[in-house]
């Protein structure tokens, strides 16, 4: 009885909120505090399975938002949690997160497995994942300074086929082994932070 008064009391101050401040549309910042719990504060992810987002060009935002509702792209969490967002919210968070700085994560990796990564980079990904991984104009995510283990997942999802590589990207990982494979999620993670090697 008693939760229901205080419930009762709650609703009835939101909608007394609702009739002043609440009427407007929910800004970009709101949005996005949405997201925090996860990916962390203004997209900067604590890891080190959740993805920092901070930085990514709204391109690949907004497409993987839609290929996370439409379950195009394979994920976990995120095909629930896009649904609950329309194309306009979607926009907006997409604005507000490119416009944040591409974080610098600090972790763990080995020098060996950064330096075989960097080789093959050079050969087979720099074409369309540019500037080591850190430019996001090129509309292929953003890898440098990504957690280790994330990029670990991603890329176990595209070998097994529940994520979709486009077909050049498909051509080159299929000639790699899963040692050079995680040569390469070394590499990226390590790319501007001062953390390789720690
Ligand atoms: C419960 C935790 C959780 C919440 C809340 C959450 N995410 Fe995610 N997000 C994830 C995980 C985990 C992934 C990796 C894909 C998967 O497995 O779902 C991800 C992946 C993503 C990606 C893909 C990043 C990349 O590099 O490809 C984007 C974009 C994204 N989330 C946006 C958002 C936005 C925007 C919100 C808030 C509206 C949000 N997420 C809320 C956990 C979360
Ligand atoms: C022909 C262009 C192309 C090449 C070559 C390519 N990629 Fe990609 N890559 C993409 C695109 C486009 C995406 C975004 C896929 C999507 O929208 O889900 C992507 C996504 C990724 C992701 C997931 C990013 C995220 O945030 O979830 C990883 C990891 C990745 N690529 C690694 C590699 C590696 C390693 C190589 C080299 C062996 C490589 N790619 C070669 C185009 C390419």
């Amino acid at each position: 009885m008693l939760r229901i008064q205080t419930y009762t009391l709650a609703l009835g101050g939101c909608l007394l909120l609702g009739s002043t401040q609440l009427a407007a549309a929910p800004s970009a910042t709101m949005l996005a505090d949405t997201c925090a719990g996860c990916h962390g504060v203004d997209g900067v992810s604590m890891g080190p399975a959740t993805p920092n987002i901070a930085g990514i060009s709204e391109i690949y935002f907004t497409d993987s938002m839609a290929a996370f509702k439409s379950g195009d792209r394979y994920s976990t969490v995120m095909q629930r949690i896009a649904k609950g967002y329309t194309d306009e919210e979607i926009k907006l968070m997409a604005s507000f997160f490119a416009k944040q700085p591409v974080p610098k994560t600090v972790q763990r990796t080995d020098p060996a497995k950064v330096a075989l990564g960097e080789r093959l980079h050079k050969d087979n990904c720099h074409k369309c994942h540019d500037e080591d991984g850190a430019l996001a104009d090129d509309d292929a995510g953003i890898l440098a300074s990504q957690w280790l283990s994330y990029l670990n997942h991603s890329m176990e999802d595209f070998k097994s086929g529940r994520r979709e590589m486009t077909k050049k990207m498909k051509k080159k990982v299929d000639k790699l082994t899963d040692e050079e494979i995680s040569a390469l999620n070394h590499f990226y993670s390590s790319r501007l932070s001062s953390g390789s090697g720690l």
